[in-house]
């Protein structure tokens, strides 16, 4: 396939509201009557939700039976003008009325968040081609889950003359208002804490995303509104920073001992020499000013002469495994075929103008690339702003990973400015168990709202490798408790 475009390595989900930029929500409150419990919602067709003060925005959603059978389940799209974006909600199998809200997207940018649900932390597995088995050790154990394919052209997400979002900033207006409209209609959830999450590229949406959902509260509070409870942010093997990303790529191909040295001294010099140039060149184009152009070729060649050259011998997501082709799905199930067929498709409500099912959009990710999203933002920075206001951060990573390394995410954690950062810079690391699991299931560190944990034998996609463990990890975070 010629070369492999950056894009196409990471897996995940995407969008930032600019509050300067968005304009004030306005609107007659005597207009509004919220829905009111979601469960009198229709199973065979779709209601239309509106809200006065979203004008460009309405959700259509149903209850769905699929997948899990012991909560109810929930399908639809959120329309934004032309776009319209397919999400699942899934209750928590525990106390629906009392357990947080969780949003799950994968990352990519372009990856569908079925993967997600179908193979990591949703409510049920596949179990042969066309079929689905509930799961044990899913995330709505103990909460409610959403994911949702974004941006457009994602998963069954599509828009009606092919527009597309090409930047994490504008994927998340449509996040933020879709949470806000679920919110005010659906009272039973209002002020319940809401946690976003997701991988990989996720890493660099989220921060993003959940600034959109947490500045969009003064706008919400203004007009009357309910704000949204954001609490926490959690990302696993995140790209949020990604020339630390790319940096430690040479410390876990010839630093590490954990695996076998896969490079020779002379590539391992070689390597250490590129790594130093690159540091300075895309600090100079892409940190000390902003050149989108030459940061762009700065980018491409560091990140294709430090990774790829290398991802084309070894599994990129997990050094453990064997190496397949990029196209090969990396050696996890397949998901398309289920959700291809038209059966499942009437099933989920799945509208005609979108049956062709694919887990990665071309489309986004090329926009994406091209748009220099992954460079001309520091993902970073709205991390610290969050923390800073105590939105708690978890960053989790499986240690098998080469792709979004454990390193280079703990070297972002330390990089992150914020009034406590001494406080998790100083922090001890501890180890963490899961009952009836042998052996430590990672380490963890902590100290001013901010956790970084790692998560032993699992690679890119943590709760695909290790689930009781991501479960385990998930519970304590979700109810505040340390790993
Ligand atoms: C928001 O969530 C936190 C938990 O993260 C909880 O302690 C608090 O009571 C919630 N706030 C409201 C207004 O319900
Ligand atoms: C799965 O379903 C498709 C049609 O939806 C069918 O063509 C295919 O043979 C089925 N595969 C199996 C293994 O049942
Ligand atoms: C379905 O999507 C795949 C992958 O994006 C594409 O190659 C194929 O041509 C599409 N088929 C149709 C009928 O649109």
């Amino acid at each position: 396939m010629g070369r492999v475009s950056a894009a196409v390595l990471l897996w995940g989900l995407a969008t930032l509201a600019r509050a300067t930029q968005s304009s004030s929500i306005q609107y007659d409150a005597g207009l509004f009557t919220p829905f009111g419990d979601l469960s009198a919602l229709s199973a065979s067709q779709y209601t239309v939700l509106t809200h006065p003060g979203f004008a460009s925005h309405s959700v259509r959603i149903k209850q769905s039976h699929f997948c899990d059978e012991s909560v109810r389940a929930y399908t639809g799209y959120i329309d934004v003008d032309a776009r319209h974006l397919f999400f699942y909600f899934f209750e928590s199998r525990r106390d629906p009325d009392t357990d947080p809200v969780v949003l799950w997207t994968n990352g990519g940018p372009g990856g569908s968040s079925t993967m997600g649900l179908f193979m990591e932390l949703g409510p049920c597995r596949m179990a042969g081609p066309n079929a689905t088995v509930p799961f044990e050790y899913s995330w709505n154990e103990q909460a409610n889950i959403f994911s949702i394919d974004q941006p457009v052209d994602v998963g069954f997400s599509y828009a009606d003359y092919g527009e597309h979002v090409d930047t994490s900033e504008e994927g998340g207006k449509d996040i933020a208002a879709f949470m806000a409209i679920f919110f005010e209609h659906f009272s039973q959830f209002r002020g319940r804490p809401f946690h976003m999450t997701g991988e990989s590229y996720a890493g660099r949406y989220l921060p993003v995303y959940a600034a959109a959902v947490y500045d969009q509260n003064t706008e919400l509070v203004k007009a009357g509104m309910s704000p949204i409870n954001l609490s926490s942010v959690m990302m696993g093997n995140g790209a949020t920073d990604f020339f630390e990303i790319v940096w430690a790529l040479y410390d876990m191909r010839c630093k590490t001992h954990k695996f076998p040295m896969v490079d020779t001294i002379s590539d391992c010099a070689a390597l250490k020499q590129l790594v130093t140039r690159c540091k300075k060149w895309t600090k100079s184009s892409c940190n000390d000013v902003y050149d989108k152009l030459a940061c762009s070729s700065a980018f491409d060649y560091c990140f294709d002469n430090i990774g790829i050259q290398f991802f084309q011998k070894y599994n990129p997501y997990d050094a453990t495994r064997p190496w397949q082709t990029f196209e090969a799905d990396v050696c996890y199930p397949d998901v398309a075929q289920f959700l291809s067929s038209a059966k499942t498709q009437a099933l989920l409500g799945v509208d005609s103008h979108k049956t062709n099912f694919s887990t990665h959009s071309a489309l986004v990710s090329d926009a994406f690339e091209q748009s220099g999203d992954y460079h001309s933002f520091r993902a970073d920075h709205y991390l610290a702003a969050l923390l800073e206001r105590h939105v708690r951060v978890l960053i989790y990573v499986g240690t098998n990973d080469w792709i979004a390394s454990w390193v280079g995410n703990e070297r972002m954690t330390f990089k992150l400015e914020w009034t406590q950062q001494d406080v998790y810079q100083t922090a001890g690391k501890h180890d963490w168990f899961v009952a009836g699991m042998q052996g430590p299931a990672g380490w963890w560190r902590k100290g001013g709202g901010l956790t970084f944990a790692t998560v032993y034998g699992a690679g890119h996609l943590v709760p695909f490798d290790q689930p009781e463990r991501a479960l385990h990890m998930a519970n304590r975070w979700l109810a505040g408790e340390d790993l």
